[in-house]
């Protein structure tokens, strides 16, 4: 299948889409700003910056702000926030020696190859320089991605080829940072079990493009239906809310003097 432009293939970003059921997403990234502590004056990256939501923080923290993502309409629904956006691949950043920090929140599971990503990273800061993010870590999404696997194999399809998602365990990405010349200041999994705002339905048309473009369109409801009996069960609690089984990776490493 060819590779979408703007990601995994049959992955799309509708920002419409996207802020109707994802805006939790931002909205619970207090955490990892807190870590980043940005300072009014500093250059900071954030990469994968989706609509801006995340990157207009740092901005009003008085930071001087990049956002890049794969996107193209994030990136336009970013730049509608008055932000500086650009649309890059975060396996070939392009900068170098310019940005004290750089952020990145929910974005780094959907970048398959890190070890190009981390490198990019390390060029694009100065020297010292620092890297804080969050991304879903081993385990995380795991009851939904298996319903999706599984639904897939019951019609003959190998849903492992279809998983688009890169969830390492605290072990491989401090390698991985290490690797790439960093110093880990911190970096753990952290379980957050997150109420969905709606239906499960939206969350799998918002971030499970690559399962269901695998499946013939005639299969699509039929499939969002069997996930759903599958998962109803183990994730929807007493008041019929959806929660989902994300488990957070979040980090902090630096770059030292050079
Ligand atoms: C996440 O933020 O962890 C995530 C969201 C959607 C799909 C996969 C992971």
């Amino acid at each position: 299948m060819p590779r979408h432009p703007d990601g995994p293939a049959g992955q799309d970003w509708d920002p419409e889409r996207y802020a109707r059921n994802a805006g939790f997403v931002a909205e619970l990234g207090g955490a990892v700003l807190d870590l980043l502590d940005p300072r009014p004056g500093e250059r900071i990256l954030d990469l994968g910056c989706g609509d801006g939501a995340l990157t207009e923080q740092l901005a009003a923290a008085g930071a001087d702000v990049v956002g890049v993502d794969s996107s193209a309409a994030q990136v336009a629904a970013a730049r509608e926030r008055g932000l500086d956006a650009r649309v890059m691949d975060g396996e070939s950043l392009t900068f170098a020696g310019e940005f004290d920090a750089v952020f990145s929140n929910a974005a780094l599971h959907w970048m398959r190859r890190p070890e190009k990503v981390v490198a990019g990273v390390f060029r694009a800061l100065r020297s010292p320089g620092r890297f804080v993010g969050e991304m879903g870590g081993a385990g995380n999404v795991q009851a939904v991605g298996g319903a999706l696997v599984a639904a897939l194999d019951r019609r003959g399809i190998d849903g492992a080829a279809a998983d688009p998602w890169y969830f390492p365990d605290t072990r491989e990405y401090r390698t991985r940072l290490e690797e790439a010349g960093f110093r880990v200041r911190s970096i753990a999994l952290i379980p957050r079990p997150t109420p969905l705002p709606g239906d499960l339905g939206g969350w799998l048309e918002t971030f499970a493009g690559s399962f269901l473009a695998a499946v013939p369109e005639a299969d699509r409801p039929a499939v969002f239906a069997e996930v759903a009996a599958d998962l109803a069960p183990r994730l929807k609690d007493d008041d019929g809310r959806w929660v989902v089984d994300y488990v957070r990776l979040r980090f902090a490493a630096d770059k030292p003097a050079s």
